[in-house]
């Protein structure tokens, strides 16, 4: 997998925000797959300021989110409709009919899956896929022993992550322990996937995801099979990484390739 060591996390919102703009300059149309959490915020910032200075257009864009949670109607604040809405819909020129969430309101949960499958394969697939990764490295809401041949379904949140995200409902309030979400070879079909890591408490799960085992138990080291899979890593998140002096030198002699061989991958 290709690893980027980004100086700070405001610089890997500005790698994973060149790389989506570099796509859309040579596919206006592109099918983009995005995440939610708050690792990706500063990514959706980067994209509404480029956009409003005229610099990326999402006219002709489609999007496709990896999850959503079962029972929150989509102006619920905790929804990820909501959080998609707030952070990038509205600000930029995406038309409302091309942005998707899965379902989580379907009178059966069950279908919200294939239904959502059929629509990303209606839409030709998607080229680039932003991931975060969770503190136990699931990606989107597959959890530690999903399966990596798993499609988009209903899963049930593990007590770690229902833990990670209280912070963002009020106490008391209902917080969805289901969650429909993209599976593992959902996501492992993307042209491109670039995972964002910030900060300290994803330094496990990053090392696990990069340089452990293929293993259900961290999902995201699924992505170690897929051909063109890129980690974006802030210092923090880099810091149990066994190889950082490699990627390190892989990304100087790439810097040095750049402007011979345009995007070349060494
Ligand atoms: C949620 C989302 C994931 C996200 C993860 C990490 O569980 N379903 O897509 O990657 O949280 O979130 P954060 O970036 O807030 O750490």
């Amino acid at each position: 997998m290709e690893v980027i060591l980004a100086e700070s996390a405001e610089r890997v919102a500005e790698r994973a925000a060149e790389l989506i703009r570099i796509l859309l300059e040579k596919k206006p149309d592109a099918v983009l797959g995005l995440a939610t959490g708050s690792t990706p915020v500063a990514l959706y910032a980067k994209l509404v300021a480029l956009h409003k200075a005229g610099r990326v257009s999402f006219r002709r864009v489609t999007t496709f989110n990896l999850d959503e949670y079962v029972g929150l109607p989509p102006a619920h604040p905790q929804s990820y409709r909501h959080f998609m809405e707030e952070h990038l819909f509205r600000h930029v020129d995406l038309a409302p009919e091309r942005t998707h969430l899965p379902d989580g309101r379907m009178a059966n949960p069950l279908e919200a899956g294939p239904d959502y499958e059929a629509k990303i394969r209606a839409a030709g697939g998607i080229d680039l896929q932003i991931l975060g990764i969770g503190g136990n490295g699931h990606i989107g809401f597959n959890e530690p022993t999903s399966s990596l041949g798993s499609r988009t379904r209903l899963k049930t949140l593990t007590g770690r992550t229902l833990e990670d995200n209280r912070r963002f409902f009020a106490e008391g309030e209902f917080q969805p322990t289901l969650a429909v979400t993209m599976g593992i070879a959902t996501i492992l079909e993307a042209r491109k996937i670039v995972l964002l890591a910030t900060g300290r408490g994803k330094a496990d799960a990053v090392r696990n995801a990069v340089e452990g085992p293929v293993t259900c138990v961290c999902p995201a080291s699924a992505l170690q099979w897929h051909p063109n899979a890129t980690a974006v890593v802030d210092p923090e998140a880099a810091e149990k990484l066994q190889y950082v002096d490699y990627y390190r030198s892989v990304l100087d002699i790439q810097d040095g390739l750049v402007g011979k061989f345009g995007e070349y991958r060494v």
